[in-house]
């Protein structure tokens, strides 16, 4: 098996590599003098099976996963298997308003489209549904980083420690970091006001008192940290100690980092689906004992 690395996930594709025992295939990313981007796979990979690692975070990086589908579609005879560890866009699952593209649905269109692909492997999607947009010949697999997420704030042994969800769509998350540790969870309500503004209000129930505690927020994606700012401003108010996030995909844009930083956070924790200096965590082996898994079969 060879891993072709995306423009996108270089890191994390060398670490998967590296827990297969497998070579990374060099690659050249270039841009033409309009901005177009430019992508070869520079290794001989006939008759290999191929593992595509790109995570789309960007519009660039979408170009460059279908450059890289296309360019060893023909070589690859055995098997294509895409790993794509951030998967953008799943955000918009569906038409909130008349007349707005489905861009979830128009992704993995145009991905199925580019080559035959034997499976997708995403991790954390914000949600799951979207993978029925994929072609039904791909099979599709989501990973779960949640117990590695758990294990992680164990290993810090951070004393009286709860975990939180900022609103109802981290409830899944949250259990699954919390619960196999022992750790207690409960999530709050969010409305969100526009793209970067949102209100957190504390359940009627919170089933848990935060006061003298330490937080941990849990989310799937951190963005404009706005939810990440509102959530930690709530749980100081509630009498909360220190406050952590730890997300799976780090997005962090604009001023993200800073506004959770005054907000109060002490410390954010991230994985390497999208490579950052907070990417504390790395998935690596997760995805490469699912693809061993799978080529064992
Ligand atoms: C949305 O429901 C997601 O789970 C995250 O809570 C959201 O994407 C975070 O975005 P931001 O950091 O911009 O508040």
């Amino acid at each position: 098996m060879k891993i072709i690395p995306g423009m996108s996930a270089q890191t994390l594709a060398a670490r998967i590599a590296v827990e297969l025992d497998c070579k990374v295939s060099s690659c050249e990313f270039k841009r033409f003098p309009d901005g177009e981007l430019y992508t070869r796979v520079l290794d001989d990979i006939k008759d290999e099976a191929l593992t595509i690692v790109q995570s789309i975070r960007t519009d660039s990086d979408l170009v460059c996963l279908l450059q890289l589908i296309d360019a060893v579609e023909e070589a690859s005879e055995t098997n294509l298997d895409i790993v794509i560890p951030y998967l953008g866009y799943a955000r918009q699952d569906k038409k909130f308003e008349p007349g707005e593209a489905i861009s979830a649905r128009a992704i993995a269109r145009s991905i199925c489209a580019v080559g035959v692909i034997d499976t997708i492997y995403v991790i954390n999607v914000h949600n799951r549904d979207v993978l029925r947009y994929f072609n039904a010949d791909t099979d599709t697999k989501e990973l779960n980083a949640a117990p590695l997420i758990g294990d992680y704030i164990a290993k810090r042994e951070i004393p009286s420690v709860v975990v939180i969800g900022p609103d109802g769509g981290a409830t899944e998350l949250a259990k699954a970091v919390a619960a196999p540790r022992g750790f207690d969870y409960d999530v709050l309500e969010k409305m969100r006001i526009s793209s970067e503004e949102v209100k957190i209000k504390l359940p009627k129930k919170l089933s848990l008192s935060v006061e003298g505690k330490n937080v941990v927020i849990v989310d799937d994606i951190i963005s404009t940290g706005g939810t990440i700012s509102e959530a930690a401003s709530m749980l100081r108010a509630q009498g909360a100690n220190d406050i952590y996030v730890a997300c799976v995909h780090g997005v962090f844009v604009q001023n993200a980092i800073s506004r959770m930083q005054n907000a109060g956070v002490k410390e954010i924790i991230a994985t390497d689906t999208i490579e950052s200096e907070f990417s504390k965590i790395s998935v690596a082996k997760m995805v490469a004992d699912e693809l061993k898994f799978r080529s064992s079969k």
